[in-house]
């Protein structure tokens, strides 16, 4: 075979065999492909699209480039959900201790962030001496014992992801359905759960822009699960403005402990209860909706989902008493207020602005070797829709340096303040 006629094929939008796809990232893992020729491949892609039967081919094969896990030594249905990516999501750091209060089992492998979204072994790891990288044996064995652990994925998972992801992410060709779904469907089938929930993004913080997009991508995640086995679904939710209202690592594991104490942000709970549901039943440990819900609000106001991330922290080597104290969580030096300059109502918190102010901060990387200020980010005080008075704090900036005035200046133009009352967008769009 030759890799410049299977490069030909695609440009004429011809779908490629099974046999094609498995050369193309047998070839391309073993060096034996070059990143040029690679990348033409990925833009015939972007441009010509796959059908879902390349598309299914191709994760498949991404999957089996690595380590495969094998989680049967786990008893019962592991459970699993994956995140789109955005700003201020902390969801599984309250989801996965609620679910997993409710019977669950949460086998979670976790990435870090890089840009404006966060990562969730980032923000595990603002909570002092936690402990992400467990092997096997003790991963497995902390599920069967506490019904949860969320680790760092192994570096031999999707190795065929890795180099991919960093070539597309230089050479225009991140922004395509096939491969989007091919790159966070291997990674999650290889991670071993039985379920999934996807919750896939859109708006301006996210990769896919509309809600239409959203729906596309999380179809074509379903059709890769259902091929492989697995039970798939997924939430459409708006990352038009950023999830709840902490952004920033240790600022977010605190507002996710407010939240398992039954005292989060509305939007935040919402989703919270919402994804808990649905995984309640993938685990088939409940069957209906309303069931599901209630036991999830009971584990809340009773304090086990609580216990649950504190049993967590504890097994892996966290510090619990900054979970009993989140004052005792990593702090910036001064904490900023800022004050809206006219009366209104909230029309926009741009989420990917303001992502990028809270990296700019230290809170997140913009290369893969930066260190992370866990102490430093951003609250807000007010959400889209909101009514404003001029003085009203809009946020609070966790910072550990003075502001710089062209900082304060990107920070003011996240903000549109309308002068009539604007109209709140749901938070969840659908559910598939
Ligand atoms: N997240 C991934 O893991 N891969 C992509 O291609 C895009 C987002």
């Amino acid at each position: 075979m030759r890799f410049v006629d299977i490069i030909n094929k695609k440009r004429e939008k011809q779908p490629l065999t099974t046999e094609e796809i498995q050369f193309w990232i047998d070839g391309y893992v073993k060096n034996e492909i070059p990143d040029y020729q690679v990348s033409a491949l990925c833009m015939a892609i972007v441009l010509n699209g796959m059908e879902p039967r390349e598309i299914s081919d191709l994760t498949k094969a991404m999957m089996n480039s690595g380590e495969v896990m094998d989680l049967s030594s786990i008893e019962g249905i592991k459970i699993d959900k994956h995140s789109t990516g955005g700003v201020g999501d902390k969801t599984s750091l309250a989801l996965m201790p609620m679910v997993s209060s409710c019977g669950a089992k949460v086998a979670k492998m976790s990435g870090r962030g890089l840009g404006h979204t966060g990562g969730t072994l980032d923000k595990l790891e603002s909570i002092q001496n936690f402990n992400i990288f467990l092997d096997d044996d003790a991963f497995a064995k902390q599920v069967n014992d506490i019904s949860i652990a969320i680790i760092g994925q192994t570096a031999q998972l999707v190795p065929a992801d890795k180099k991919l992801y960093a070539l597309r992410d230089v050479t225009g060709t991140v922004q395509s359905i096939p491969l989007i779904a091919s790159s966070i469907m291997s990674k999650k089938l290889a991670s071993g759960a039985d379920t999934i929930l996807l919750d896939v993004k859109y708006g301006d913080g996210a990769f896919m822009h509309t809600p239409e997009e959203a729906i596309e991508l999380a179809k074509t995640m379903i059709q890769i699960g259902k091929d492989c086995g697995r039970d798939t679904r997924a939430m459409i939710t708006d990352m038009n403005q950023p999830l709840g209202h902490a952004i920033g690592n240790a600022l977010e594991v605190k507002e996710a402990i407010d939240t398992l104490k039954g005292q989060g942000p509305k939007d935040f709970t919402e989703l919270c209860y919402t994804a808990g549901s649905i995984i309640l039943q993938q685990a088939k440990i409940v069957n209906d909706e309303a069931s599901a819900r209630e036991m999830l609000e009971k584990a809340v106001e009773d304090g086990r989902a609580l216990n649950k991330l504190k049993e967590m922290v504890q097994a892996q080597g966290g510090c619990v008493d900054q979970i009993d104290h989140p004052e005792r969580l990593p702090q910036a030096k001064m904490v900023v207020e800022m004050r809206a300059h006219k009366n209104g109502y909230l029309d926009q918190v741009k989420a990917l602005a303001l992502g990028t102010l809270a990296m700019k901060l230290g809170a997140g990387r913009a290369t893969k070797e930066d260190p992370i200020n866990y102490a430093v980010g951003i609250v807000l005080n007010k959400k889209v829709g909101d009514s404003i008075q001029e003085g009203d704090i809009i946020a609070y900036v966790h910072t550990d340096e003075e502001l710089s005035t062209e900082w304060i200046k990107e920070f003011y133009e996240t903000f549109l303040i309308l002068p009539e009352p604007v109209s709140r967008e749901p938070l969840i769009y659908q559910i598939l």
